[in-house]
């Protein structure tokens, strides 16, 4: 049934930090009483049942560019905000953010440079980098932040190889990332956006020189990649170039880093699916699967009616927001078992954390990989890895993990 008061807790709005420790109990409320729920405060619909949200991802009449909606905060204010418009111009440029023609013609790009054969052979590298680390762990005062010493750390290296930026820059990105990631989750803070798109600038200004360097001397690298589809047939614009580069950079760490720390949170929680694990690290593969359904690391995802559509029984009118909850719908009872019960044997494949439909997480592939060699890494090299204190779960609700994570390797 819709309702139309605010009965239900926003998650995407919310700072409560017990909702954000653990916001199932709600969740499920939500996906019993209001599946479909119109928001009135926010003006938007928000959708938590798997059955819905999966119909929402799939369904083309669900369209992108969400910061042409209505209501959208940063409209008016990019009309005042230099930083803020030119943060519009950018975001809107996003692999993510882009509805056909262009997201054909850039995900076509981008895509092969994530294929599974292209992944696969990055696989020596990114267990090196892994093991780098590790390394720094056992020399680590005890306790330690997991997230500042590896779960950041590694996703980053690697990103950064992939595209071909210097390790040593790692600080410089990491800081513009973190003022940039909270626009994927959901951000609409006008600070907050301001800070954005000064980041994002210096970001671009960062980039220019390297693009450069890649027009005069083509290195083995994404970026060189993405130069060269630009130079060869045009088909990328020198603005669709920088903003491609960044939304990499910055989609393709923090999400990472937020599944590493959640699988360590999660074997902290339940020893005994652990304990399976520690016994047999083949079962790494299925261990990321449930993480990624159990604790999504992505949460939500807007998308925008092209037209109006009924869905299950609820009309979505022509230019309406709808918010997608894909970890609400990985603890969907009427599509797994005992939703609530992490169990690294159960089939957790049809998992929607990393989306549906055109819009599929580009870089799951790679994701995975990264994540399974960083536990395999870190529990084959310290099998008493334990949290050692408590780990509160950041806001905004969008990218789920653990805002510090204190942990013990001895
Ligand atoms: C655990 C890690 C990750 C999670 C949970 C995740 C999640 C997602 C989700 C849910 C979407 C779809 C959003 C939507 O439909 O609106 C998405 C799209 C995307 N992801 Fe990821 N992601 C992860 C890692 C990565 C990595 C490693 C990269 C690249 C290096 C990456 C790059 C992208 C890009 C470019 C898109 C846009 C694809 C498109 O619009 O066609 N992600 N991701």
């Amino acid at each position: 049934m819709t309702t139309l008061t605010a009965d239900y807790v926003n998650p995407l709005v919310t700072t409560d930090q017990g909702f954000l420790n653990n916001p199932y109990p709600e969740l499920a409320r939500l996906r019993t009483e209001a599946p479909i729920w119109w928001c009135e405060q926010n003006k938007y619909w928000i959708v938590s049942s798997y059955a819905d949200v999966q119909a929402v991802l799939k369904d083309v009449n669900f369209e992108k560019q969400i910061q042409t909606w209505k209501h959208a905060p940063s409209t008016i204010l990019a009309n005042f905000i230099p930083s803020i418009k030119f943060l519009r111009q950018t975001t809107s440029k996003w692999l993510l953010n882009l509805n056909k023609p262009d997201h054909t013609r850039i995900r076509g790009i981008v895509g092969k440079a994530f294929s599974t054969s292209t992944v696969e052979k990055l696989q020596p590298q990114i267990e090196e980098l892994a093991a780098k680390f590790a390394d720094q762990l056992d020399t680590a005062e005890q306790p330690f932040d997991l997230i500042e010493k590896f779960s950041l750390p590694f996703p980053l290296a690697v990103i950064g190889l992939i595209l071909g930026i210097p390790l040593s820059d790692a600080e410089k990105l990491k800081s513009w990332s973190n003022q940039v990631v909270g626009l994927i989750g959901g951000q609409r803070d006008p600070k907050r956006l301001m800070a954005a798109g000064k980041a994002m600038r210096e970001f671009s200004k960062y980039l220019e020189p390297h693009i450069e360097e890649r027009r005069a001397h083509p290195k083995d690298d994404l970026l060189s990649v993405l130069v060269q589809a630009r130079e060869n047939n045009s088909s990328l614009s020198l603005e669709e170039l920088i903003s491609t580069s960044i939304l990499l950079l910055i989609a393709g760490f923090e999400t990472t880093a937020n599944l590493i720390a959640n699988t360590v949170v999660c074997f902290d929680k339940f020893p005994d699916q652990a304990a399976i694990f520690k016994k047999d690290f083949s079962k790494a593969d299925a261990v990321i699967r449930e993480v990624l359904r159990f604790e999504s690391p992505a949460q939500s995802a807007p998308r925008l009616a092209k037209e109006d559509v009924v869905l299950s029984g609820h009309t979505i009118k022509k230019g309406d927001l709808v918010w997608v909850l894909m970890g609400s719908a990985n603890r969907d009872a009427l599509q797994f078992e005992e939703p609530d019960r992490f169990d690294i044997t159960r089939d957790a494949t049809r998992n929607l954390a990393f989306g549906d439909g055109i819009h599929r997480c580009v870089g799951a592939g790679l994701a995975e990989l990264e994540a399974t060699i960083a536990i395999k890494t870190l529990y084959e090299r310290f099998p008493n890895l334990r949290v050692a204190g408590p780990a509160d779960y950041r806001a905004p609700f969008g990218l789920r993990g653990p805002k510090t994570l204190p942990a013990r390797v001895k």
